[in-house]
């Protein structure tokens, strides 16, 4: 017996969904007419479902199996006739009408109880506003229907409510409104609305609430007006603005880089406390998570700013990136969801600085999704097969997701590559289709063959690159030999080669060296002699560059154009070179990210010998190195930042076959302590020239000189003393902005001097005092206590959810407190012989019926439960153990525990 199959008896086995096994439904919905009655305490769902079979279908199908969940059947009839109890059949999640007929009209009524519905899937009430979330298979807990991304239907609704909830939302255009029929103290009033695009049911959106408003208006390329709104409880009205000019751009560049205009005459966003994930593409009225959406200078970092931008540009491009084009199944999620994050992170790209979100977002990739593929929950970006699809909604499919789409970018090339999404948006309007469709669009539209390439969508794990090089004085030549290979996953343990694009150029002493690769046409379209992009696709090969009139340093794997693991062996004098000098942004804060490894390595051998750190000295050419990019003014202040920064404690757990917490904690403390004695004078010079005073704006400028300061805070911060502790604490008090605040305060906390945890509990304080009205704000008070890297942190934490500002049945609070510290804590979450271990475990438990999808993400830090020492190992899994003993295990927690327990 595997352990899953231990885990439960087999009759109660959720059961495994296959991509092989799919088949095209037998029935397919022509409208869908909705009619939702709103009371306190239930609603009422009638549904008119005008039914036909399939002419697609193989055999034509004589009954229908409706999916349905947590539903109450008040009535339901057939072409206007009743249907008895013999006439259908309730399963599990499903009601199954037999001998139904060619073409049919299917009425039903049900009773659902949204103020008890704590999942946060279907409809429910978050604080004053009922709302919905139907991805991916939330729609059963509304109405019985065939809910499948492949069933796409005509949409018409009619809410109707008491009128203390004055705004009725759905999807479509507002085709008629007015007072409730039969209601004598006419204290209840109705809104339809009708959506002209045909759509699968997890597109389907409704919203009732006291809500306020700000409206825009936006003309498209072809002249028509869109009227735009966004929807908040009124306290939010005045955070609105930064959504509004993010969507405007967002509305602007789709037309412009993609030629995709917006299709109907108003776009809605809707802002709601209470939310899963970030925020969902509903046709017409995308609905937000607060944190996504509401965004002012004194209340919100700017990397709230930049989320708010890039989620609002997200969700909007999914209008045709999953609307209009939307998926055949759910394992061809990676179709909307890994083209999409590839369009908004192009377009925050181009808002911003391109080298910049670069580095966010390979930092993001390298840290958690190379994380995902090496653990149990390992997945092709096209998985083939699932218990719960909620479990798949992960950063492979999103960010490896992009990645596979930026390298069929890189391969094809800008004009080809529009000419590919272009006939793919063409072919496939209306329809729901495969990831197979998607590359045979491109394929099709630039001529080439991408049979191998369709390995990414198919193979798992993150693969390497051996690069080693020769040069060849005598010929003046120098050949770059390149092996891959890819760890063995879950699904698959021999992989096939990839097809991988890798972008390079070679440093000479005096700047980048033509490149003239033996065997090849150069490149005419960019004219650029210096930058190819070599395609990878055997196990090995060998690649011969000639003209060369002395020995280069490669920068390999430009831009990161190709989401692998790069092994070169750079001495740490090319580093310095390629830190330095390289064309390439990304990989110069590439370089600074190897030259800190080597420095946290070479700290963890002495800690490993049981050496002091306390004094550890660097080495001066490194440091040479790094206090010239500080004054390298050619360079964005971000970069500068980021170069600065050292890897962080994550991306060194990734890197590491066995994590010793302990030892990646203190070596990188050390070296970060090093670096602030040696540069002290660097970074109080970055701090006095910043401006305090200056009046914020969320441009990428501002951002880069907040973030550079920031980080020369954070170093001065280290080093004790009392005079930059009161700076530190002044900052707090009189910036005008929550970056600045936050930044300052979170120093504070985390600052391991008597002066500053006095500073900090009164700031902490003060800011509670402050800001307790405003949640999303008392989230990043949360979050702040619940990362620091001190002792004690795990009490705090406990004592926190006693706290009033802490609400356990809000996503958000849930994630900036437990998973804030599960996930963003390791020296605390690991420490204390499990106690952080029993304590995430508890948590998964109590949610696991509350609400299974976020029980289902907490578990993250306990899957990698392998990567540590065999005694964390063993306390680590008899808390999973513990889960996956529990009764009454929702599929999400099931799932995620029982792969990883194999
Ligand atoms: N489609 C949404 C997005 O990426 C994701 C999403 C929002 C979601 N809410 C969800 C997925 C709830 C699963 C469950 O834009
Ligand atoms: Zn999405």
């Amino acid at each position: 017996m595997t352990a899953v199959e231990q885990s439960l008896p087999a009759k109660d086995q959720p059961k495994t969904i296959y991509l092989k096994d799919y088949q095209v439904p037998g029935y397919l919905i022509k409208t869908t007419d909705l009619r939702f009655e709103i009371y306190d305490g239930e609603t009422i769902v009638s549904a008119m479902l005008h039914l036909y079979r399939n002419p697609t279908a193989q055999t034509p199908a004589t009954q229908l199996i409706l999916q349905g969940a947590d539903l109450e059947l008040i009535s339901i009839a057939l072409d206007g006739k009743q249907l008895s109890t013999s006439d259908y059949e309730f399963g599990e999640e499903s009601l199954t009408i037999f001998d139904t007929p060619a073409e049919f009209k299917l009425l039903t009524i049900t009773r659902i109880k949204p103020e008890a519905n704590t999942s946060l899937e279907g409809l429910y009430r978050s604080r004053t506003m009922y709302c919905t979330q139907c991805e991916a298979e939330g729609f059963r807990k509304i109405t019985y229907y065939l809910d499948r991304p492949d069933v796409m239907s005509e949409f018409t609704t009619t809410v109707v409510a008491d009128k203390k909830y004055p705004v009725l939302l759905s999807n479509g255009n507002l085709i008629d409104q007015g007072d409730a029929e039969n209601n004598p103290q006419n204290n209840r009033h109705y809104a339809t609305w009708h959506d002209p695009f045909k759509k699968p049911a997890y597109l389907f959106a409704l919203v009732a609430g006291d809500l306020a408003h700000i409206e825009d208006s936006f003309t498209t390329c072809s002249g028509r007006d869109v009227t735009l709104k966004i929807f908040v409880e009124p306290k939010d009205l005045d955070k609105c603005d930064h959504a509004m000019e993010s969507l405007k751009n967002s509305m602007r560049w789709d037309e412009e880089v993609y030629g995709r205009e917006y299709d109907l005459n108003i776009f809605m966003i809707v802002a709601v406390d209470d939310f899963n994930m970030g925020a969902m593409e509903n046709k017409g009225l995308n609905i937000f998570n607060t944190s996504c959406v509401l965004a002012k200078p004194e209340t919100t970092t700017d990397a709230g700013f930049q989320r708010v931008e890039g989620v609002v540009a997200h969700e909007y491009f999914h209008n045709w990136s999953g609307n209009r084009v939307t998926c055949r199944d759910w394992f061809q999620l990676s179709l909307k969801e890994g083209f999409t994050v590839y369009r908004d992170s192009e377009f925050s790209a181009d808002m911003g600085s391109r080298t910049v979100k670069r580095v966010e977002d390979v930092t993001l990739l390298r840290t958690l999704q190379f994380a995902e593929d090496a653990g149990p929950m390992a997945h092709p970006i096209r998985p083939e097969s699932y218990i719960e699809i909620s479990n798949f909604y992960t950063m492979t499919v999103y960010e490896k997701g992009a990645e596979i789409i930026r390298m069929l970018a890189t391969l094809l090339g800008k004009d080809d590559f529009r000419k590919g999404t272009d006939l793919y948006f063409e072919r496939h309007d209306g329809q729901a289709v495969t990831t197979e469709d998607f590359v045979a669009a491109l394929a099709d539209a630039s001529g080439r063959d991408l049979t191998q390439f369709k390995n990414w969508y198919a193979q798992a794990g993150t693969p390497r690159l051996q690069v080693t090089d020769s040069y060849d004085e005598d010929a003046q030549e120098y050949s770059l030999t390149i092996k891959q290979s890819c760890p063995p996953t879950p699904e698959c343990q021999q992989k096939l080669p990839f097809h991988i694009p890798v972008a390079l150029g070679l440093l000479g002493s005096a700047g980048d060296l033509p490149l003239y690769l033996k065997d090849a046409e150069p490149d005419f379209e960019t004219g650029d002699n210096t930058h190819t992009v070599l395609e990878l696709t055997a196990a090995e090969q060998t690649f011969v560059f000639q003209r060369v009139q002395e020995k280069p340093v490669p920068s390999l794997l430009r831009g990161f154009s190709a989401p692998v693991k790069l092994q070169y062996n750079y001495s740490r004098d090319d580093l310095i070179v390629l830190m330095s000098r390289d064309s390439d942004g990304f990989n110069r804060w590439e370089a600074s990210q190897q030259l800190g490894l080597q420095a946290i390595y070479h700290a963890m051998s002495a800690y490993a010998r049981g050496e002091s750190l306390a004094g550890l000295q660097l080495d001066a050419d490194l440091l040479s190195a790094y206090s010239s990019v500080l004054q390298d003014d050619s360079l964005d202040q971000a970069m500068v930042a980021y170069m600065l920064s050292l890897p962080s404690e994550a991306y060194l757990s990734e890197l590491a076959d066995v994590v010793d917490v302990e030892a990646i904690h203190h070596s990188r403390m050390a070296v970060r302590k090093a670096l602030a004695r040696a540069l002290r004078d660097h970074f109080v010079r970055i701090y006095n020239a910043y401006d305090h005073q200056q009046v914020y704006a969320a441009t990428a400028d501002a951002i880069a000189s907040r973030s550079l300061k920031n980080v020369a805070l954070g170093y001065l911060m280290l080093l004790g003393e009392d005079d930059l502790i009161r700076a530190c604490e002044q900052q707090y008090r009189e910036s005008n902005n929550m970056t600045d605040v936050m930044a300052a305060l979170s120093q504070l906390v985390n600052a391991d001097a008597p002066l500053a945890q006095q500073l900090a509990e009164t700031s902490l304080a003060d800011f509670y005092q402050r800001w307790q009205h405003e949640s999303l704000v008392v989230n990043q008070w949360l979050s702040v206590q619940a990362t620091c890297l001190l002792p004690n942190t795990l009490d705090k934490v406990k004592g926190l959810q006693n706290h009033a500002a802490y609400d356990g049945k809000n996503p958000n609070k849930i994630r900036a407190l437990i998973a804030g510290f599960c996930g963003g804590n390791a020296i605390n979450f690991h420490a204390n012989a499990g106690a952080g271990y029993q304590f995430l475990a508890d948590q998964i438990i109590l949610l696991n019926t509350q609400n299974p999808q976020i029980a289902s993400r907490l578990l993250t830090p306990l899957t990698k439960w392998k990567k540590y020492s065999p005694e964390r190992q063993a306390l680590m899994k008899k808390e999973l153990e513990r889960i996956i003993a529990e009764p009454n295990l929702s599929k999400d927690v099931f799932e995620v525990v029982s792969k990883s327990l194999v």
